[in-house]
């Protein structure tokens, strides 16, 4: 990488017909979006979290078009009907109309719950997020997936809908509490691998050194870049977007079957272990690969290991396969940088796998 490369303070990626702009500078990338697109009346909806609404607070009052933020308590538990209820009243007492911009700010429940409400309120206002959570900049405001849980799941009411613009505001990863910082990894390292090459060596070269001091435009805008590229092509989730979901099979039940103590990113870690598992056990990985895999999760302090009984995390699994009348297909690697979906295996290998994530992670010499 060349000197001016490393000297870049921004990136703008365009790929998907609206900028995702990654940056410190959030305040000079909205004036100069503001300048150059057309002039509306702007609503500024924020997470009331206190961070996020200190945040949303500097925003608007360094901008001339911007009112202060309304602020609305949000978290996973408030990720629901309700609370869009709640952001509808405000929209409609505001006199929102088509042609005025919401924008959201906040992590990734922000970005599905306000681009929900923005995306079904007049059949549709313009949304625009600044992404303050490293899951949002690196997952949930990118692709256009918006939605809200209901009881029965998490996620079951929604729409593709694209916003008009992201912008991830790394200057707000300071206040990003540790655990939630591995949320965004987990994602991170999974775009990694299926990316293969500089990403995921920059990553192992990272690893043993503080998040303080990590180039986090760099990681972000690969990141974003992986992720949109996939989007890209597969926008209604068809085909190939499916990649995406590398660890995400087993993350999912082993959130279920631990009745959600163990986290969406803790979930994802586990999975992209037992994805290299299984991989291997049905002899389309390399052991040199997937150990290169193990260091990089355990250098992060990802957990590597559950106490998860395997039938239970099994039963999450086909549960989930039930209620979607479908078969189990997975995400599974081939190399660092070659990941296959829609794979298919016994019962047998899937069970064997799942009882090999209770014991210690297998190490290099073990044979
Ligand atoms: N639509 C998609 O494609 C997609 C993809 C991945 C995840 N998601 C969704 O994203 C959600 C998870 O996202 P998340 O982890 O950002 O959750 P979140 O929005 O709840 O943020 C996590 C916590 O961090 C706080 N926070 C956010 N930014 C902060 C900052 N800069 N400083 C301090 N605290 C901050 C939040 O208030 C919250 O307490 C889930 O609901 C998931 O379903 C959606
Ligand atoms: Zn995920």
């Amino acid at each position: 990488m060349d000197a001016q490369e490393e000297d870049r303070t921004e990136r703008i990626i365009d790929r998907l017909g609206y900028p995702v702009v990654i940056g410190e500078d959030v305040i000079g990338a909205l004036r100069t979006w503001f300048a150059t697109t057309e002039k509306r009346r702007v609503v500024v909806l924020a997470d009331a979290h206190p961070p996020v609404a200190q945040r949303a607070h500097a925003v608007c009052a360094a901008l001339a078009n911007l009112d202060a933020p309304v602020l609305v308590p949000l978290g996973e538990k408030r990720k629901h009907l309700s609370t869009v209820a709640d952001v509808y009243d405000f929209l409609a007492r505001k006199g929102v109309a088509r042609d005025t911009l919401v924008l959201g700010i906040g992590g990734g429940v922000a970005s599905d719950l306000f681009g929900f409400a923005a995306a079904t309120y007049m059949r549709g206002v313009p949304y625009a997020h600044i992404a303050t959570s490293l899951v949002a900049m690196v997952d949930a405001a990118i692709g256009g997936k918006t939605g809200v849980n209901l009881p029965y799941g998490k996620n079951l009411v929604g729409t593709f809908t694209d916003p008009q613009a992201v912008f991830c505001d790394l200057f707000a990863l300071e206040t990003l509490p540790y655990r939630h910082i591995r949320e965004g990894l987990a994602e991170v390292v999974k775009a990694a691998i299926i990316e293969g090459g500089e990403f995921f060596e920059m990553l192992e070269e990272l690893a043993p050194f503080s998040f303080v001091d990590w180039p986090w435009l760099r990681i972000v805008e690969a990141a974003v870049d992986l992720k949109s590229m996939i989007v890209c092509d597969d926008r209604l989730e068809h085909g190939d977007r499916a990649l995406l979901n590398l660890g995400h099979t087993f993350g999912h039940a082993l959130e279920r079957a631990s009745d959600y103590r163990i986290t969406h990113g803790a979930g994802v870690a586990l999975g992209l272990r037992a994805a290299g598992l299984l991989a291997l056990r049905t002899g389309r990985f390399s052991k040199a690969e997937h150990f290169r895999v193990l260091a990089l999760l355990a250098l992060l302090g990802m957990p590597l290991r559950t106490t998860v009984p395997a039938q239970a995390i099994a039963d999450a699994m086909f549960h989930d396969k039930k209620k979607r009348a479908g078969v189990l297909r997975f995400v599974l690697p081939r190399a660092i940088g070659d990941v296959d979906f829609g794979v298919r295996v016994s019962n047998k290998q899937l069970l064997a796998t799942l009882s090999q994530l209770g014991r210690e992670p297998e190490q290099p010499s073990s044979r």
